[in-house]
């Protein structure tokens, strides 16, 4: 069984009297162990495929199965357990709360898992030391550099090892050196511990790494294509 099965998935918007197709039909899946990203132009429906894999949101028609559970048929406390428990997400602006230091943005997925402390610091250390960030575990997210900002996005996606990351876009407010780096990580991880990774993009750095590029224009997947073993 694939991680994540997709069948003729449609999604419509509404708009004003009339409806906005943005999916008009895609079938794909994705194994364990993926490192691959959805890239296309603008409005190509990226983010839109991407949400409705993470159950942030619902298909129209056709059906989305991820870790054997029917996107399609949750109700939204079963979504969220499943992204809970099973999901990090990395966006393209951080998403980091504010007012919680770094240590307390990465431990916050694990206290809605309602793990006990002791294991929670640790999981949390292991994952600030990941992304190279001990020196600034109390630090507040204002007090951080956008290249530091994704770094904490990426230890609190990974923080309690989920089978699946999702990542809009994460690199769009980094420059290059950052860039690198983040990938650098996420393509140790992807090794490491066989967490499948799928991003939307259309950063020619990321697409550099990946190792499927599924292609949408207009709704619709274009091109399905693996990358060879000898790229990067
Ligand atoms: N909530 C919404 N209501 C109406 N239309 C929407 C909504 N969200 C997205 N759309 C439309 O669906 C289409 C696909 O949007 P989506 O955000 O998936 O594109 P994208 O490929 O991620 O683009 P980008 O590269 O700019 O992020 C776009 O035309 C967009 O305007
Ligand atoms: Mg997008």
């Amino acid at each position: 069984m694939p991680l994540v099965n997709i069948e003729q998935l449609v999604k419509h918007y509404p708009m004003g009297k009339t409806k906005f197709t943005a999916l008009k039909g895609i079938d794909l899946s994705f194994k364990k162990g993926e490192f691959t990203g959805l890239i296309g132009p603008s409005g190509s429906g990226k983010t839109t495929l991407l949400n409705i894999i993470g159950a942030l949101d619902t298909p129209s028609e056709g059906s989305v199965t991820v870790l054997d559970k029917k996107i399609e048929k949750l109700s939204h406390l079963e979504a969220a357990h499943l992204r809970c428990t099973h999901m990090g997400f990395i966006f393209q602006t951080y998403n980091l709360l504010p007012v919680y230091t770094v240590f307390e943005n990465v431990e916050f997925p694990l206290l809605i898992m309602k793990m006990p402390e002791e294991q929670r610091k640790k999981m949390v250390l292991a994952s600030l030391e990941w992304v190279g960030l001990m020196d600034k575990i109390n630090s507040r997210p204002g007090q951080l550099s956008g290249g530091e900002s994704q770094r904490v996005a990426v230890a609190r996606a990974i923080v309690k090892q989920p089978d699946l990351v999702l990542a809009d876009e994460p690199t769009a407010n980094l420059d290059a050196a950052n860039s690198y780096n983040i990938l650098e990580m996420m393509v140790k991880l992807n090794r490491n511990l066989k967490t499948t990774f799928i991003f939307a993009t259309h950063d020619e750095k990321v697409i550099g790494f990946l190792r499927r590029k599924i292609h949408l224009i207009d709704g619709r997947v274009a091109k399905d294509e693996p990358v060879s073993a000898g790229g990067k």
